[in-house]
């Protein structure tokens, strides 16, 4: 038997699909960090989402770990150079949720561009904001995409479609259609939104800063649906304070949940919309990236 523990809500299908392989004994409990340690020597595949840290500690203590399973693209929390080091497979699911964080991010764009967030909380506590709420279009809006993988594609084909123009940076990719690739500097200068679909890494970590705040138009808008850490969030709050950022529409944090003292005050800005880290959170990306993880791992195991 083939010991797999499933840490993180997994979607129903997959989870089906799982108990359907006989050669697998299967728990879903979701452990904190001292009882997942204590079960790891027993574990030859782990699954999980983001909330669990898969970290080299933990890994040190997965004597015959052989899969740690990501139900998601990013692999942020888990350690993959100690994964690496130990001959263990990370398994995860790039393109899956695609879709779902485009249009998340949209839907984001268009709550900062027309108060649609602010509107409806007036309208609950009876108030009639209209003349406050003036907002602007996003046709002829010139939007900078960070970052041009499969969600970054996505967006701009979403943003062509509106009619915007669209610019974007990517070390790794020279062309897409419809989308003038600049540099970063470029892409600060020009953009009246700028979006980010980079994962986190040493090299991304608070890329967006006090300088690079500088570079960019007054009145910029930033979307984030990436991660928190690449957007340095004491430099973000104080070009909103200031207005240099005129809004901020985000949907990670660099800590999650968002309620130490930095992040409170900057949720509680009247120019921040904002969403608990939903970009993947849909019926149809979740059963994607279920599906497509459990079919890797019974791959990878050869069932
Ligand atoms: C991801 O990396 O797939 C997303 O952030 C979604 C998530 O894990 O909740």
């Amino acid at each position: 038997m083939i010991r797999v523990h499933v840490n993180d809500p997994l979607d129903q299908e997959a989870f089906n699909l799982l108990k359907s392989k006989s050669q697998l004994d299967l728990s879903s409990e979701h452990l904190e960090k001292d009882k997942l340690t204590t079960l790891m020597p027993q574990i030859e595949v782990l699954i999980v989402r983001s909330a669990t840290k898969v970290t080299r500690e933990l890994i040190e203590e997965g004597k015959k770990l052989k899969i740690i399973g990501r139900a998601g693209v990013g692999l942020d929390n888990i350690d993959v150079a100690a994964a690496k080091e130990k001959g263990i497979k990370v398994l995860n699911t790039p393109g899956a949720s695609a879709i779902s964080v485009a249009e998340l991010t949209f839907g984001l764009m268009l709550s900062a561009a027309r108060h649609i967030a602010r509107g409806t909380i007036d309208l609950k506590n009876g108030l009639w904001s209209k003349k406050e709420l003036e907002g602007f279009e996003l046709f002829g809006k010139t939007l900078g995409v960070i970052g041009l993988g499969m969600i970054g594609k996505e967006v701009a084909k979403r943003a062509i479609a509106f009619g915007m123009t669209v610019v974007a940076y990517d070390p790794l990719v020279s062309s897409f259609e419809g989308v003038k690739m600049v540099n970063l500097d470029e892409l600060y200068t020009v953009s009246d939104f700028i979006t980010l679909h980079v994962p986190l890494t040493e090299n991304t970590k608070h890329m967006i800063n006090t300088q690079s705040i500088a570079k960019m138009k007054n009145g910029v808008i930033i979307v984030n649906a990436s991660r928190g850490g690449v957007i340095d969030e004491e430099a973000l709050y104080n070009a909103l304070v200031n207005k240099k950022v005129a809004a901020a529409a985000l949907d990670v944090f660099e800590v999650e949940p968002p309620f130490d003292d930095l992040r409170k005050k900057l949720l509680q800005l009247p120019n921040v919309v904002a969403t608990p880290h939903i970009g993947a959170s849909t019926f149809e990306a979740q059963q994607k990236v279920g599906r497509e993880l459990v079919e890797r791992i019974f791959k990878e195991l050869g069932i």
